[in-house]
């Protein structure tokens, strides 16, 4: 078993090379866009904000704060490596391997749609 599996505290490091270059199985688009942004709303905005700054109302309690998804940082990622940071979680971010993972990576499309 990889060790980013293993039980206990969330990985903080870089996503295994096996997962940076994992494409996504849906097509770029306004519909992918409008798709996750609707499983933002309601999954991810308490800690992202409504426009994914990272400033949600639950964002004051955490640190490191929840990451902003229109910074460089972020965007300078591969869709496989945004992919998997949602999917194992991160330090105080939950998993979210039960969303399905058509929608996790509309998800991935909705964060690369907010590249300034
Ligand atoms: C409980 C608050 C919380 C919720 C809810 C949450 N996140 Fe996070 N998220 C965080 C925190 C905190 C970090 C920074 C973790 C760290 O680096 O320690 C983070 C980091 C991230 C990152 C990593 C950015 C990077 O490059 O390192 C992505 C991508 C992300 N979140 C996407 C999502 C998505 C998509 C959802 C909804 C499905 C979501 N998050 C829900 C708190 C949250």
């Amino acid at each position: 078993m990889p060790s980013w599996r293993a039980p206990g505290p969330r990985p903080h490091g870089p996503a295994p090379d096996s997962e940076k270059n994992k494409k996504s199985p849906i097509a770029a688009g306004p519909k992918a866009v409008e798709q996750g942004k609707k499983v933002a709303r309601v999954n991810c905005a308490s800690c992202h904000g409504n426009s994914g700054k990272g400033n949600g109302p639950a964002a004051m309690a955490l640190n490191p704060k929840p990451a902003d998804w229109t910074a460089k940082k972020v965007q300078d990622e591969t869709d496989g490596e945004i992919f998997w940071k949602i999917t194992t979680g991160r330090g105080a971010m939950p998993s979210w391997k039960h969303l399905p993972e058509n929608d996790r990576w509309a998800l991935v499309q909705y964060v690369r749609s907010l590249k300034k």
